[in-house]
């Protein structure tokens, strides 16, 4: 496109003096910013967040007697229709973790600032859920889209907890036509802090998350609104000992989340950059660019608050039919403790078997097991009699966890097992869902 642009020299004179007028308000807008942060790079200035109240009349410039609520710096030439769904994924701090307030919550302070600006009004579909992986989400996906309203965007915050997101991003585009948009905040975690400080696994390396994030939108060319650079003029490093406190809850989990003022700053970044990227994100030649995500059959069996449906496409069986116990040691739990949508598969004992009904099929699976806390519980999966593949659950932090691991095994007409190789009373083994790519 840019280079198509360059090639075509009457189309650049005569966007020029738009150009000009552009740039000539941004410095101006600059001058008005750059003393509150010095620091604030040049080529950031475009993106410097404009309230509705300070419209270019406000800056000083001949303006029109009326300047619409939504003046925008770079306002969008597509219109933003007066109703937006806006579906969301990602982990605690996105649930609302962090917060004062469950209104505070980033979602909802974008929720309320994209109003603002545009005059749509936007449902929110927040998908947010502490200790979860892309992975989690990647799977049985489009049990999240039935029922709801058809969403018009994506938003996915996983730059902390990482997972396979490109997998996500894969779901996503298989069931759905609206944009997926990435959303990179930060934590300043100290991971010893709260998970075993015997094990050294248990310190995940947050770069490692962040570039799971950043791969997906390589591969898929998505945006990703970057927050990290956005606050780093004004505040600096967000984990040094002075910004640290001002934008992290730091009482309970002190870094892990972002508290009232950053969850504050990153509902009204993300609203701003998704008016100001309107055109581009919903640029329908963007799409098509986009590489197809390979097209799999997936068999769905699961279980959640939406309940036990397995009619219509694209529907979650429920797991409680997709396996039998063999002995005692299984039990079909609803509503495991701590935890009002579980509904799983779980043993207290070691050496039991759950095998599924039916001969299963597929050349690659995503197993969902729910765990509590320290205590480490194991699971071998075997194809008829073939381990496929010995999963720990550990890396509990406090509360239930929801892990989902990937089998990259095939398994052809038999049937699947999963056997409790360590699980006790205090360390329950949950099979709470699987999926299966065939
Ligand atoms: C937004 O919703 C309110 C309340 O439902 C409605 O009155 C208003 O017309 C809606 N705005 C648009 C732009 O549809
Ligand atoms: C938007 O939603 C509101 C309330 O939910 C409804 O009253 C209005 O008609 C909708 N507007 C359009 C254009 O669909
Ligand atoms: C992530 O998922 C994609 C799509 O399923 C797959 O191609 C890729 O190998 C996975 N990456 C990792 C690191 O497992």
């Amino acid at each position: 496109m840019e280079a198509k642009k360059l090639s075509h020299g009457g189309t650049f004179a005569r966007n020029s003096s738009a150009v000009a007028g552009v740039v000539a308000l941004l410095l101006g807008l600059s001058i008005l910013v750059l003393p509150l942060s010095p620091l604030y790079p040049a080529c950031n200035s475009q993106q410097i967040y404009v309230p509705a109240v300070t419209t270019p009349a406000a800056a000083g410039a001949a303006a029109p007697a009326a300047a619409p609520a939504t003046a925008w710096l770079g306002a969008p030439s597509r219109a933003i229709p007066p109703n937006v769904t806006v579906m969301v994924f990602g982990g605690s701090t996105t649930f609302g973790r962090g917060v004062s307030d469950p209104d505070k919550k980033w979602v909802e302070e974008f929720k309320r600032a994209f109003e603002r600006l545009t005059g749509s009004n936007v449902t929110l579909v927040n998908r947010g859920r502490g200790g979860t992986m892309a992975d989690y989400f990647a799977s049985c996906f489009s049990r999240y889209l039935n029922g709801q309203p058809t969403p018009t965007v994506f938003l996915l915050e996983f730059a902390i907890n990482g997972g396979n997101v490109t997998r996500l991003v894969e779901s996503m585009l298989r069931s759905s036509d609206a944009p997926v948009v990435l959303v990179r905040q930060m934590a300043c975690y100290p991971a010893i802090r709260y998970s075993s400080a015997t094990d050294l696994d248990a310190r995940v390396s947050w770069p490692e998350q962040r570039e799971e994030q950043r791969t997906a939108a390589y591969v898929y060319r998505l945006h990703e609104f970057d927050f990290v650079s956005h606050v780093v003029p004004e505040y600096g490093s967000p984990c040094s000992a002075d910004s640290l406190p001002k934008l992290f809850e730091v009482h309970e989990a002190p870094g892990q989340h972002l508290g009232d003022l950053g969850q504050h700053l990153l509902g009204e970044f993300v609203a701003s950059e998704l008016v100001r990227n309107w055109d581009a994100v919903f640029d329908p030649t963007r799409r098509a660019a986009t590489p197809q995500p390979p097209a799999f059959k997936e068999t769905c069996f699961y279980a959640d608050e939406s309940g036990n449906s397995c009619a219509g496409e694209g529907a979650a069986c429920s797991i409680e039919n997709a396996f039998a116990p063999d002995g005692e040691g299984w039990a079909f739990v609803a509503k495991a403790a701590g935890r009002k949508d579980k509904i799983c598969w779980q043993a207290d004992k070691s050496g039991v078997r759950l095998t599924t009904v039916d001969p299963v099929e597929f050349f690659e699976a995503t197993i969902y097991a729910d765990f509590t806390d320290q205590n480490p519980s194991t699971m071998e999966l075997f194809c008829g009699d073939q381990l496929l593949k010995e999963i720990q659950l550990k890396h509990g932090m406090r509360g239930s966890m929801v892990k989902a691991v990937t089998l990259p095994a095939a398994c052809s007409g038999q049937k699947l097992t999963i056997v409790a190789k360590e699980a006790a009373p205090d360390k329950l083994l949950r099979v709470c869902g699987i999926s299966m790519f065939s």
